[in-house]
C-alpha cells in the first residue's frame, strides 16, 4: 500500500486536484447548509408535520450522501498526496484517520437520517420526485436511528470538524508548513 502511493505520487500526485479541492469545499458549504437547516427545523416528534424546511434538510442531506459517494470516488482513484516533508509521523497518521473518520460520517449520518426519515413514514422528495422508503413505517427495532443520527452529526461529526480545522489552522499559523495551503484554491 505505501509503496503503491508512493508510486502514485512520483507519477504525479503532487498535490490535491482542482477536482478533490471543489469537492471538498462544496461539502463545507453543503454541510453549513444542513445544520443551519438541522437547528432551526422543527423538532421531530412522532406526528410532526413534513414542514418546507425539515424537507430541505433531507434534500441537502440525499445530496450531501451524493457528493460523498462521488467524492469517495474520486479519491479511489486518484489518491491523495504524499504527507509534506518533516511532518511528524504521528501528525500524519492522526490526519488520515481523522480525514477517514470524517468520510465514514458523510456516508453514516445521511443514510441513518434516510432510515429514520423512513421509520417516522416521512417522504423524502428530490425535486419533486419521491425516493423509495428504506424500510417499512414503524419497523420495529429502528427507532434508535434518529437519536444516533442527531447525536453523531451534532457532537462526534462537529467534533471532529473543529479538530480539523484547528489543525489545518495550527499548520498554517504555528509551523507555517503549508499544510492549509495545499486544499486552497489555486495552488
Ligand atoms: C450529512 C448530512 C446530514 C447532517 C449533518 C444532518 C444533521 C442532523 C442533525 C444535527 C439533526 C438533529 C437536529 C437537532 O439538533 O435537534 C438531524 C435530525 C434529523 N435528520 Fe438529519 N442530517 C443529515 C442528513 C439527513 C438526511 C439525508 C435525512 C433524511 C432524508 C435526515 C433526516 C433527519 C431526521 C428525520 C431527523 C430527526 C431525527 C430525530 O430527532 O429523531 N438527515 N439531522
Ligand atoms: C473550514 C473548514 C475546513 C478546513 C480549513 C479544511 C482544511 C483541510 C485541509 C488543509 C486538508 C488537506 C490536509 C492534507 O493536506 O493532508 C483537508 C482535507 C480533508 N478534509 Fe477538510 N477542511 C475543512 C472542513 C472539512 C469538513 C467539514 C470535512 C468533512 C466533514 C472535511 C473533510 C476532509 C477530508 C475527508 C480530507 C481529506 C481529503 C482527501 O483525501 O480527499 N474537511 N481539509
Amino acid at each position: 500500500m505505501q509503496e503503491l502511493k508512493a508510486m502514485a505520487n512520483s507519477n504525479g500526485i503532487s498535490g490535491y486536484t482542482g477536482t478533490a479541492k471543489a469537492l471538498h469545499w462544496t461539502v463545507v458549504v453543503l454541510l453549513i447548509a444542513q445544520f443551519i437547516l438541522a437547528w432551526i427545523m422543527p423538532e421531530i416528534h412522532r406526528d410532526t408535520p413534513v414542514t418546507a424546511l425539515i424537507s430541505l434538510h433531507f434534500t441537502f442531506g440525499v445530496i450531501i450522501l451524493a457528493v460523498a459517494i462521488v467524492r469517495l470516488g474520486w479519491r479511489a482513484t486518484h489518491g491523495e498526496p504524499a504527507p509534506l516533508d518533516g511532518m511528524p509521523p504521528w501528525q500524519a497518521q492522526s490526519a488520515r484517520i481523522v480525514h477517514w473518520l470524517l468520510y465514514g460520517l458523510l456516508f453514516v449520518v445521511p443514510i441513518l437520517g434516510l432510515i429514520n426519515a423512513s421509520w417516522r413514514g416521512m417522504p423524502v422528495v428530490m425535486f419533486g420526485l419521491e425516493l423509495p422508503a428504506l424500510i417499512a413505517k414503524r419497523a420495529p427495532g429502528w427507532g434508535w436511528t434518529g437519536d444516533v443520527h442527531g447525536l453523531l452529526a451534532n457532537y462526534l461529526m462537529l467534533a471532529l470538524v473543529a479538530l480539523h480545522v484547528a489543525a489545518g489552522l495550527y499548520h498554517y499559523f504555528v509551523r507555517h508548513d503549508g499544510v492549509l495551503q495545499r486544499m486552497l484554491p489555486g495552488k
